[in-house]
């Protein structure tokens, strides 16, 4: 099993040999692997159960990586990255060529990312070279947002969790990038688009289809607990399939005294869409764990952080109205 520890340096001698470790960020823990090291970054890929054609994310820790490791940055982009890093944004640049083809998929663009977490910072700052870190679940299942979560799923496969306690944000970060001059979203993220768009002066396009080779990991499925999930209007859920006993997970309302109803949980009473983000996966996690055969849940305000977790739901369930 994987030590769960906040050594560092223990970290940093593990990743300086070719070694995965998973690290904290404030969004989600990431499994990672030296950038620079093609074995270690196959290993990510193979450790997660990950498609190759799924590229990963290069954290790093100052803006004197972006000029080692991307080519020209555009002027908006720039901004975005000087108002928010360290913070959850994701930035597509076109790469040099010192990035191997395998961490973008041979795109010519490769997604960067600084983490606001003081442990990894402290971690990136130590070592020669970047890190690659997609979020350390296997592949298609819940993000985890606690060293614990990791350690149930990949706890068997790697020496060492970094454990920088539970992540603030729990969204994913917002991946952006330009193309025709014009920023787009390609992942709805722990950094809401209102504020992207307070800081850009303009409306930000959604980049659409999901199927879309440009964002080749924004999968349909994906996200997914083990137990079916039905996302719709709960009580009328319930009217439906209230006697196969359901979980429910609610927004805001507890639904445990509906009958047949054993188990509600709710992602924030007070209805703060940044709490019911920070709550979201691990929530999720708990029901799954549960050993329930349907949940049942609805979709929250579509704003701010609330878009990022319809966007998971819509991914981890069926939508039935
Ligand atoms: O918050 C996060 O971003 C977390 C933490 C660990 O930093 N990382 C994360 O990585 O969510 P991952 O691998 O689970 O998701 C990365 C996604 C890919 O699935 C893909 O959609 C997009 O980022 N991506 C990465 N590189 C890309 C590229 N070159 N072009 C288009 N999309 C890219
Ligand atoms: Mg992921």
């Amino acid at each position: 099993m994987a030590t769960i520890g906040s050594d560092v340096l223990e970290a940093a001698r593990l990743l300086m040999n070719g070694e995965l470790v998973a690290i904290p960020t404030e969004t989600v823990y990431g499994l990672a692997a030296n950038a620079l090291n093609e074995e270690a970054i196959t290993q990510v890929f193979v450790t997660k159960n990950r498609p190759f054609f799924d590229p990963l994310i290069v954290h790093i820790s100052s803006f004197q990586d972006i000029e080692n490791y991307a080519q020209e940055v555009d002027r908006s982009l720039e901004k975005l990255m000087e108002e928010i890093w360290p913070g959850p944004l994701t930035v597509l640049l076109p790469k040099r060529s010192i990035l191997s083809d395998i961490i973008s998929n041979g795109l010519p663009r490769v997604a960067f990312r600084m983490p606001n977490h003081a442990l990894t910072q402290e971690l990136l700052s130590m070592l020669p070279f970047p890190l690659v870190a997609p979020s350390a679940n296997p592949f298609k299942y819940i993000s985890p947002t606690s060293a614990a979560h990791v350690n149930q799923q990949l706890g068997d496969k790697i020496p060492y969790i970094l454990d920088g306690g539970n992540c603030m944000v729990g969204m994913e970060s917002t991946i952006v990038g330009v193309e025709n001059g014009e920023i787009q979203v390609y992942r709805k993220g722990g950094f809401s688009i209102e504020n992207l768009e307070d800081i850009v002066g303009k409306k930000i396009k959604l980049h659409h289809s999901t199927s879309n080779p440009a964002a080749p990991g924004m999968l349909d499925v994906h996200y997914s607990p083990s137990t079916k999930l039905i996302i719709g209007n709960i009580p009328n859920l319930i009217k439906k399939y209230g006697d196969q006993r359901p979980a429910i997970l609610s927004f805001s309302e507890d639904y445990s005294h509906e009958n047949h109803i054993d188990s509600c949980m709710v992602l924030s009473p007070s209805q703060s869409l940044d709490e019911a983000a920070k709550n979201f996966f691990g929530t999720l996690r708990m029901i799954d764990d549960q050993g329930f055969s349907l949940i049942l849940s609805e979709f929250v305000p579509e704003e701010g952080l609330g878009r990022a977790i319809n966007d998971r739901l819509r991914r981890a369930g069926t939508v039935e109205y």
